[in-house]
């Protein structure tokens, strides 16, 4: 569909704008081949392979699965997951291995921005909010992608929604934007490319994917969960996070407010990876922080990723109809 060309997929070379975010144990060499085979493209996440070689295994498996389709991998520059030189170190190791687009996020990448582009890297950057984006654009990144308050995971500390944020990157932007943040339908890609963005970035509506390696029971949880049944926490540490909400969410929340100059450290035992990872496994979604956000709302059923691409796409042509008069409006059906 022509009118979904944007400078993201001519630059990517993909059919759709469409992005899958990097996911914290979860887009591995599976799903990120599942998404380019439907058009989009996704992210190997290199904190899920804190080995060296097993990262290098996982991109060479990927490459082995896309065949002659785009991926790329995430890194998220947060200090305690990727501390000091091991960032570098990750950037110089995912260029060997012929990986030409990543997804940063975490923190501002300033400081690696020359070693970047030196690397032939394109760098497309992930920020909570359109302030950051304006300083990624003047420390030189390719492509920013801003989430909004909605979005799975770490929405930041200023909580404003996608709507905003897409009017709002659509004025003040000259370098292509992505919007990610509570992305689940077609007729929001549409609405994002008309406000000026050059694609969108889903995670949350992908959680059903057949082919994402999580046990059956979680993505059936994920399917039947709604846009109310997400949870804040973390604000008082500084590192708000939006899960499904648990025994954990409650846990966290109750110890935050009663707890006086609480730190990450006190939360820990509550909020360690390790419990998510297990849920992932087992199916349990009792405990730990499992990020996902309103997106639940449009994400009714367990089914194949090209499947859930294939409605996308045919949502976002129902919405251009729309926008060409050729398809009544809402409450237009006299
Ligand atoms: C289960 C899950 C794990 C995530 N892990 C990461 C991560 O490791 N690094 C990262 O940059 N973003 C991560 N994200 C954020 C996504 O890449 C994406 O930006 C976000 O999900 C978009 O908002 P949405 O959930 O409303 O679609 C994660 C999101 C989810 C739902």
């Amino acid at each position: 569909m022509t009118a979904l060309s944007t400078s993201l997929t001519r630059r990517l070379g993909i059919r759709l704008p469409i992005l899958a975010g990097g996911l914290m144990w979860l887009s591995d060499a599976d799903y990120v081949s599942a998404v380019a085979r439907a058009g989009g493209l996704g992210f190997v996440t290199a904190a899920s392979f804190p080995d060296d070689a097993d990262l290098i295994a996982e991109i060479a498996r990927a490459r082995r699965l896309c065949g002659a389709l785009p991926f790329g991998v995430n890194v998220s520059m947060l200090p305690k997951l990727v501390p000091g030189e091991k960032t570098e170190d990750i950037f110089r190791l995912i260029a060997d291995q012929g990986v030409t687009v990543i997804e940063t996020s975490g923190r501002n990448p300033e400081p690696y921005m020359r070693l970047l582009k030196d690397l032939g890297l394109t760098v497309i950057h992930k920020v909570p909010a359109v302030r950051y984006a304006l300083k990624a654009e003047r420390v030189g990144v390719d492509m920013v992608t801003i989430v909004g308050a909605e979005c799975g995971g770490h929405p930041g500390l200023d909580m404003v929604g996608s709507f905003v944020n897409t009017a709002m990157a659509g004025e003040a932007l000259r370098i292509p934007f992505l919007i990610g943040g509570g992305v689940g339908h077609g007729s929001q890609l549409v609405a994002a490319l008309a406000m000026g963005a050059s694609g969108v970035v889903l995670g949350t509506h992908l959680l059903v994917a057949e082919e994402l390696n999580a046990h059956p029971d979680y993505k059936t949880a994920i399917a039947n969960a709604t846009e109310r049944d997400t949870a804040l926490t973390m604000q008082s540490v500084r590192n708000t996070v939006r899960t499904l909400a648990n025994e954990t969410t409650r846990a966290v929340a109750e110890m935050e407010a009663q707890t006086p100059d609480i730190t990450i450290a006190d939360l820990m035992p509550l909020v360690s990876g390790k419990i998510g990872r297990a849920a992932y496994q087992t199916g349990d979604v009792s405990r730990g922080l499992l990020s996902a956000g309103h997106a639940l709302g449009l994400t009714r059923t367990i089914a194949p990723m090209a499947e859930i691409f294939a409605r996308l796409e045919a949502e976002a042509a129902t919405a251009l109809a729309r926008l060409n008069g050729q398809t009544e409006r809402v409450g237009e059906r006299a």
